[in-house]
């Protein structure tokens, strides 16, 4: 067994970025520029936003944090958002989901110029992606792709399971995993909560991404020997014994399962990880794409 560790390949992703930003400033090109909108305090996606700015810092990207209350109007974050669209130094935008239930999350993806959809959700984006165009790809299953890669694990021909639909993770992972490129050429099935026999399907998967947000989800009996293992839940659980008062969960029973896989993914230290290295791949994208 193996452990996929997120903490080193991220960091390797920024040491990357970071020369490349240092040799823009030596011959003094504009800098990657990311702007990050958190509407409201939901905590978890407080500390989300906090991590891609102060990764953002770390390598040398310029960043703008825009904070708006829980009740802003939708036509004020949609007029916010027209102003990063217009605004020539900003190259990426990120508006942090979910959002508080009055604003319509498709309209304001929607809202997003794809030249600086950074985090790939834009209908345009998804359906370059689809068609295997040149586009931004969602971070998390870059983040994934990247460490598929990074440990030069062969994916030809493998059975890829997929526990989640979401637009963010399992819809776009299942959509990657099976295009004809490296990381990729699996056969893939996605799950979800009207899929019957799941046990029986996780067994036949050659790589499980578990990616429902249900702690502990993925049981050692649901998994066969030797399975390529990507852990996508980052659940906050009361924990009494950690200060801030809880613990971040996964979606694998990771204990019982990292035995038997030949790679697994930690949580922490796995998959969110990667999901702000491949923001930031992203983000310098967006940075240099004008240039071409
Ligand atoms: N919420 C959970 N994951 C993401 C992500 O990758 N991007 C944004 N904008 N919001 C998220």
């Amino acid at each position: 067994m193996q452990i996929l560790d997120g903490k080193l390949v991220s960091q390797k992703v920024k040491n990357d970025l970071k020369e490349k930003v240092e040799e823009r400033r030596k011959k003094g090109l504009k800098l990657p520029h990311l702007a990050a909108v958190l509407v409201g305090n939901n905590g978890a996606s407080e500390t989300y936003v906090a991590s891609k700015v102060k990764s953002c810092a770390e390598i040398g990207f310029t960043s703008t944090l825009i904070r708006l209350e829980a009740d802003t109007p939708e036509e004020v974050l949609l007029e916010k958002i027209g102003e990063l669209n217009s605004d020539v130094d900003v190259d990426g935008i990120l508006v942090q989901l979910p959002l508080p239930k009055h604003i319509s999350e498709q309209k304001v993806i929607e809202a997003i110029l794809p030249s600086k959809d950074v985090d790939g959700f834009h209908p345009e984006s998804v359906g370059r992606m689809v068609q295997g165009l040149p586009t931004y790809f969602p971070a998390t299953p870059y983040g994934i792709l990247l460490l598929l890669e990074h440990y030069k694990i062969a994916t030809a021909g493998l059975h890829a399971v997929v526990i989640g639909r979401s637009n963010i993770v399992g819809r776009p992972i299942s959509i990657l995993l099976s295009r004809s490129d490296y990381p990729g050429n699996c056969t893939v099935t996605v799950c979800h909560s009207q899929t019957r026999n799941l046990k029986e399907i996780c067994l036949q998967g050659d790589i499980i991404i578990a990616a429902l947000g249900k702690p502990g989800f993925l049981k050692s009996d649901m998994v066969k020997d030797g399975a390529v293992i990507i852990d996508v839940g980052i659940t906050r659980v009361a924990d009494s014994t950690k200060k801030s008062g809880f613990s971040i969960k996964g979606d694998v029973d990771f204990e019982a399962i990292a035995p038997k896989s030949s790679f697994i993914t930690p949580v922490p230290g796995g998959v969110g990880l990667m999901t702000i290295a491949a923001l930031l791949m992203n983000t310098f994208k967006a940075c240099t794409a004008k240039e071409i």
